[in-house]
């Protein structure tokens, strides 16, 4: 901060704003600020209250917990003992540091580490042993009794269980939603037309604050617990009460309340940390979200000696993990023709970072969705990338907008060609551009992909070598890219050298073939070799990916058996089906396509596969899923090696796959597997199956 700035009316301004957003974050309102950016408000004004002392008034927002008080509805309830929140640290240093003050002022501790579950904290208070009320944390010392609602949990008990019971007891937790739930309860939420939740967070601070606890129990809230509050014996032994972290969480088992299963007892930073880091690669193959992990001091006597805080233990932390959803500006919404005519309108931001890399573009996919999410061109939005999933716009913040913002219409023309855009199916959500025989931004796009990994792997065929065959006349479209000869490239600014040369011994003047240009015909050349599914890919016939394509190159062995078949043995295929086979059908029947499969076929592109007899069939029947990163195979050769021996290669995870391969990070499909019982093996146990055709 500079120091032209008062500091006195920098902490008034950020008091406020803290104050704002706590209303809204703990209210019904959605907020209006990431957690990331509110997290930066909250520092700054504990970085100026330390800098300036005078200002750090007892009910500054550094000293206190939660939404301030307000006119709620539920009535308002006194914890019996104050419900904390928890200091944070968004750096491993800031661990590092919080541990090795720990170490040197009382010695190396245990230390319990556990995730940070994204949800809204609950005390529920037991008399013995009977659930009597169930609070929110409110401000940290009034919360609004929501007991109905908690009565509806299935995780929450009615009575305690063991016979351990204190006379009263208050229990905290962490309430959520699990990801699941709160995407089926989205899908359905569209399906009836209505606008989805933000986040699970949100949907389970709702869900919990409902007036109907009807609508509660229709919501699969699930609990974690993770701290005592008020606790009295009363004449049963004090021999009971935990000595340690580990030991509280025993005895809320023993009580059949839920606990987290990942939570683990460490010593000394490197276990900490390399825990930390395990616990970010798991996140998101978890069943709720979680924004970090706590540590909490195992031994409680230690808990004692450090105290607390007004508003947080000394003997506890959080990590939080960096954010994955941030805010930026939607400069613009613009629209792409892909290789299929498939128009798809993308935001333009404000670049900003999330979850580690700089983010531009996402897609918007098609007109509905930007009606859907409801975003105008000017809009902050709230952009959200979890891991290695793809950048998602997910909504607008309409309490930040200043009118200046403005609708976006479909335009009626396509952008590259100008051809009226159509709908190829009435009620299809997709507007398209039929004009696929001449529309530049096609044929650019259709080879490319002929050279892309997934189709038939051209090392130089990228977006700028097909841009430059078609500016340039070479190619009117993909069926010459096979014949192409060195006299046509010489007709390519981009493939011909710009002045003279001398390369291994050879003179070469400006005007010749480069080098990446002679590359581009080897390139072709060896594509000719390419199995059979992968010229189908190529063929970019809509529906017609890379599973439909095996499954076809399998079933008929050549393209001109495909072209023959009737659309009944077409769709007779596993994996196969109605719109593939009517799709395939109708591809073929038209002239400049037939063209182009001619003309492949002409230049040596092979048209015909042979069954490989030499492989034994041991997957015949089975169904099966590859997820995460193995070692011996790529994605597609997984694929392959459970193809050629007979079996499925099914890319998401139902009651009918038989195994699911997990290799390094798998995430949710291995997850989804757990949930359905179906077996989760290793690369180890699948080479065995692949060679013994069982386990
Ligand atoms: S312990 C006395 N443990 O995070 C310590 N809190 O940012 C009280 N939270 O208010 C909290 N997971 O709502 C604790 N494993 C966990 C947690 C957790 C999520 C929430 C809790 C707390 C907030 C603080």
């Amino acid at each position: 901060m500079s120091e032209t700035i008062d500091p006195r009316a920098r902490h008034q301004e950020l008091v406020q704003q803290i104050e704002e957003h706590r209303a809204r974050y703990y209210g019904e309102d959605a907020p209006i600020i990431s957690d990331a950016a509110y997290d930066a408000l909250e520092s700054e004004l504990r970085d100026l209250e330390a800098a300036h002392p005078e200002l750090a008034e007892p009910d500054s927002p550094t000293q206190t917990v939660g939404a301030a008080r307000g006119e709620t509805g539920f009535a308002s309830v006194q914890h019996r003992e104050r419900m904390m929140s928890l200091d944070n640290a968004f750096s491993i240093q800031e661990v590092d540091a919080w541990l090795e003050r720990l170490a040197r002022e009382l010695g190396a501790q245990e230390v319990v580490c556990e995730p940070k579950i994204d949800g809204l904290s609950i005390s529920l208070t037991y008399e013995n042993g009977t659930l009597v009320r169930g609070v929110t944390r409110g401000d940290g010392t009034t919360g609004e009794d929501v007991t109905a609602n908690v009565r509806t949990m299935g995780d929450i008990p009615d009575t305690l269980s063991g016979d351990n019971i204190p006379e009263l007891v208050e229990i905290r937790g962490e309430v959520y939603l699990p990801l699941a739930a709160f995407e089926e309860l989205n899908e359905r939420m569209v399906a009836e037309g209505k606008p989805p939740y933000a986040n699970p967070r949100n949907t389970a601070a709702g869900s919990l604050r409902q007036k109907d606890s009807t609508v509660t129990a229709s919501r699969p809230l699930a609990l974690t617990a993770y701290a005592l509050g008020a606790l009295e014996w009363g004449a049963q032994g004090a021999d009971a009460r935990a000595e340690s972290q580990a030991g509280i969480y025993e005895v809320l088992a023993g009580w059949g309340l839920p606990v987290s299963e990942h939570t683990r007892v460490l010593t000394g930073v490197d276990h900490i940390e390399r825990f930390l880091k395990e616990l970010e690669e798991k996140r998101h193959s978890m069943v709720h979200e979680i924004d970090g992990a706590v540590m909490k001091v195992n031994s409680r006597s230690v808990q004692g000696q450090l105290g607390s805080t007004s508003r947080a233990p000394r003997w506890a932390l959080a990590y939080k993990f960096p954010p994955e959803e941030v805010h930026t500006t939607l400069e613009d919404i613009r629209v792409d023709v892909g290789r299929t005519g498939r128009v798809t309108p993308y935001g333009v931001m404000t670049p900003i970072t999330v979850a580690g890399s700089t983010v531009t573009y996402a897609t918007l996919h098609n007109r509905h969705e930007v009606k859907r999410k409801g975003v105008l061109i000017g809009d902050s939005v709230v952009l959200r990338k979890a891991g290695d999933v793809i950048p998602e716009i997910v909504g607008p913040v309409v309490a930040a907008r200043d009118g200046s913002e403005r609708e976006w219409t479909m335009p009626e023309g396509c952008p590259s060609c100008g051809t009226t855009l159509v709908e190829q199916k009435e009620g299809d959500k997709d507007l398209r551009c039929p004009n696929s025989q001449y529309c530049p931004a096609q044929i650019t796009d259709r080879i490319a992909f002929i050279g892309s990994r997934g189709a038939l792997d051209v090392e130089v065929l990228g977006e700028k070598a097909a841009v430059a065959l078609v500016e340039a006349g070479v190619l009117s479209n993909e069926a010459g890219l096979f014949s192409l000869t060195e006299g046509d490239l010489a007709r390519v600014p981009l493939f011909t050298l710009e002045s003279d040369s001398t390369k291994d011994g050879v003179d070469r003047k400006a005007g010749d073939v480069s080098t990446n240009g002679l590359r581009l015909l080897e390139n072709l050349n060896s594509a000719k070799e390419q199995p059979l599914w992968r010229v189908i890919v190529s063929l970019s016939m809509r529906h017609v990916g890379p599973t439909a394509s095996r499954a076809l190159a399998t079933a008929f062995e050549s393209i001109p058996a495909i072209r023959e078949a009737t659309e009944e043995q077409l769709s007779a295929v596993d994996g196969v089906g109605p719109t593939i086979a009517d799709s395939v059908k109708r591809w073929f029947e038209v002239d400049w396509h037939r063209d182009i499969v001619d003309r492949w076929a002409q230049a040596g592109v092979r048209m015909q596969d042979e069954r490989d007899e030499s492989i034994a069939r041991t997957l015949e029947g089975l169904t099966i899923v590859a997820t995460g990163s193995l070692e011996g195979f790529t994605r597609d050769s997984v694929k392959e090696a459970i193809i050629s021996r007979g079996g499925k290669a099914a890319g998401s995870v139902s009651k009918k796959t038989d195994y699911v391969v997990a290799g390094a990070n798998a995430g949710s499909k291995a997850a989804k597997a757990e949930e359905l019982g179906v077996p989760v093996i290793s690369e180890a146990e699948f080479v065995r199956l692949m060679a013994e055709g069982s386990l």
